[in-house]
């Protein structure tokens, strides 16, 4: 059996460690490629063939009404839908040239290149340094200077290293909702991903943690590729570079987020972002 090359992601300056080197890619190419990708929950096809290009380094949100599809096209990104029995994925999906689909890609690995965080957070009730720790151990890191560096950086690129500096021994559980949500970034940015999937962030925080998270994507732009799912047409406005709007499991429009919210093609998107229907 042949072993599919690693799924090529451009450099990163996430950590100082020494992660496997990654492949340069040139920024006019996208990241991530899908063609008519269709997704089944047994006979349901609740995502009908999309075709969407992700250059890196863009913010990229997904919007559309409720069941529409958009967590199930988030989830078939990093193969989180090969958990769920009768799930199927149609179509061409690659990232970095690497077909995400061939039999011969790791799951696992895949997702440490593909990061992803939810909708409520989710750390592990382990403390803070361990959280971020996990994955890179896993991945035979297991020097200690190396480690508290990756923390820092990571913290730090998840603006959330003033608040814990001082804590990092202190169980995950016991930071407030918002800060639990930065740390599962930064427990993300440990792997070093290429593409960090975000299935409404913000859903489970108030307002002044909603504020920093969407400044804290805004500022991952430089070393990760973010395709947000939101329902918050502010949100959306705000932070992202291109918007996506999904209907019925169809990718209706995609083009740059300034366009979409003041002149989009379609009766439907205008529609939704408008308010009217969803
Ligand atoms: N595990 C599953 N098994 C069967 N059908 C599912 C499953 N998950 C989602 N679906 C169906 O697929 C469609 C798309 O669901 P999905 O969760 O992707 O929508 P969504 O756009 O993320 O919605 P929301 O905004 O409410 O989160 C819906 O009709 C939903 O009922
Ligand atoms: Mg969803």
């Amino acid at each position: 059996m042949t072993t599919a090359p690693p799924i090529a992601i451009p450099p990163r300056e996430i950590a100082s460690v020494n992660l496997p080197p990654a492949l340069p890619m040139t920024a006019s190419a996208p990241l991530m490629r899908a063609r008519d990708v269709s997704v089944f929950y047994g006979e349901f096809e609740a995502i009908k063939k999309v075709s969407l290009d992700i250059f890196p380094n863009d913010i990229v949100a997904l919007i559309g009404p409720s069941g529409c599809g958009k967590s199930t096209f988030l989830r078939s990104i990093n193969r989180i839908n090969d958990t769920i029995v009768g799930c199927r994925v149609a179509g061409e999906l690659t990232i970095g040239g690497q077909d995400v689909y061939d039999p011969n890609v790791d799951p696992v690995r895949l997702r440490r290149q593909v990061g992803m965080v939810f909708q409520r957070p989710n750390p592990f009730p382990r403390s803070i340094f361990d959280n971020i720790t996990y994955g890179p151990r896993l991945q035979g890191i297991k020097r200690r200077d190396e480690l508290e560096a990756l923390v820092e950086d990571c913290l730090r690129k998840a603006a959330l290293w003033d608040e814990v500096k001082d804590r990092l021994r202190a169980n995950a559980m016991s930071l407030s909702g918002g800060q639990q949500q930065r740390l599962c970034i930064a427990r993300a940015l440990a792997s070093r991903p290429a593409i960090l999937l975000m299935d409404e962030p913000t859903a489970a925080l108030d307002p002044i943690a909603t504020g920093k998270i969407e400044e804290l994507v805004v500022q991952l732009k430089s070393v990760v590729t973010i395709i947000i799912v939101t329902h918050n047409m502010h949100q959306a406005a705000r932070v992202s570079d291109f918007t996506a709007f999904f209907y019925v499991g169809q990718l209706i429009e995609h083009d740059r987020t300034r366009t979409i919210f003041t002149m989009p093609a379609k009766k439907q998107t205008e529609e939704y972002i408008t308010g009217r229907f969803g």
